[in-house]
C-alpha cells in the first residue's frame, strides 16, 4: 500500500513526463504552490535548461525554484503560459477544485489565469464527487474580515480565521466549513462580489483542462473535452 507522501512523488513524476515534451529552451512554465508541487519542483531541477523560467504562485514556490537553480519571472514580465502546473485540497471530476489550503489562491487564481492549460496533480484523496468537504478558504483584506464573516454566514457557511498566518500579499483567511456547491462556478462568483473578498478557494469559472490523479493502481488522467 503506498502511502500519501510516495503518492505525491508519483503524480510529480506523471507531471515532469506529461511536461517535458511540451517545453522548448525559451518556454516557460507556470508553478503552483503546497507539498505536491514541491515535488514536482525537485524533479523539475534536473531539466532546467530545458526551458527558459517558471512565474510562480507563491514566496515558497520562488524559492524552491530559485534554489534548484530555475530562474523565476515576474507575472508581469511575461504575455503567456502554455502550461501551470498546481495540486489541490480537492477535486471533482468536472475538474473543478477547491485550493488554498496553503494560503496562495489568490496568486494561484491569477497565474493560473495566464495560462492556457492548467494541469492539476492530486493524489486519490483529494478526487471527490462533490466538493464542499475541505473547508473553503478565502483571502479577505484584513479591514473587511468581520464583515465578509457576516456575509458569508448568511450564505450559510462557517467562517474561521486563519489565527497567525497572513498570505504573501498581506492578507488574512477565513477558513469556511458547511458550504454545499449546487452549482460551484456560480457560487464562486457570488463570493467574488462581496466586498472585502480579494479571492476564493473555488476554481470553478476557471477550473482545470486536465488532472493527473495518483492511486494505487497508478496514475491516472482526466481531461475535459475541449
Ligand atoms: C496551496 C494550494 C495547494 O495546491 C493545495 O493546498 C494542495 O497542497 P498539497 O499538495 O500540499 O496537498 O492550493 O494554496
Amino acid at each position: 500500500m503506498l502511502t500519501q507522501d510516495q503518492l505525491k512523488q508519483q503524480v510529480a513524476q506523471a507531471a515532469l513526463d506529461y511536461v517535458l515534451p511540451q517545453l522548448h529552451p525559451d518556454s516557460i512554465l507556470g508553478v503552483g504552490t503546497g507539498s505536491t508541487v514541491d515535488r514536482f519542483i525537485d524533479l523539475l531541477a534536473a531539466h532546467r535548461s530545458d526551458f527558459q523560467a517558471a512565474v510562480s504562485s507563491s514566496e515558497r514556490s520562488t524559492q524552491r525554484l530559485r534554489a534548484a537553480g530555475i530562474q523565476v519571472l515576474d507575472l508581469n514580465e511575461v504575455t503567456s503560459l502554455a502550461l501551470y502546473v498546481d495540486g489541490a485540497d480537492e477535486l471533482d471530476h468536472q475538474l473543478n477544485m477547491i485550493k488554498g489550503g496553503g494560503g496562495a489562491l489568490t496568486r494561484e487564481k491569477i497565474v493560473a489565469s495566464v495560462a492556457d492549460r492548467f494541469v492539476c496533480i492530486v493524489d486519490e484523496s483529494k478526487l471527490v464527487e462533490r466538493l464542499g468537504r475541505f473547508p473553503l478558504p478565502v483571502e479577505v483584506i484584513p479591514l473587511a474580515r468581520e464583515a465578509v464573516a457576516r456575509e458569508i454566514r448568511s450564505l450559510g457557511g462557517q467562517p474561521r480565521l486563519r489565527e497567525g498566518f497572513v498570505t504573501d500579499n498581506g492578507n488574512q483567511i477565513l477558513d469556511v466549513a458547511g458550504l454545499q456547491y449546487d452549482n460551484p462556478a456560480e457560487f464562486e462568483a457570488v463570493l467574488n462580489n462581496v466586498p472585502g473578498v480579494v479571492s476564493c478557494g473555488l476554481f470553478a469559472i476557471s477550473g482545470a483542462q486536465i488532472a493527473l490523479v495518483a492511486g494505487q493502481a497508478g496514475v491516472s488522467r482526466l481531461e475535459l473535452q475541449e
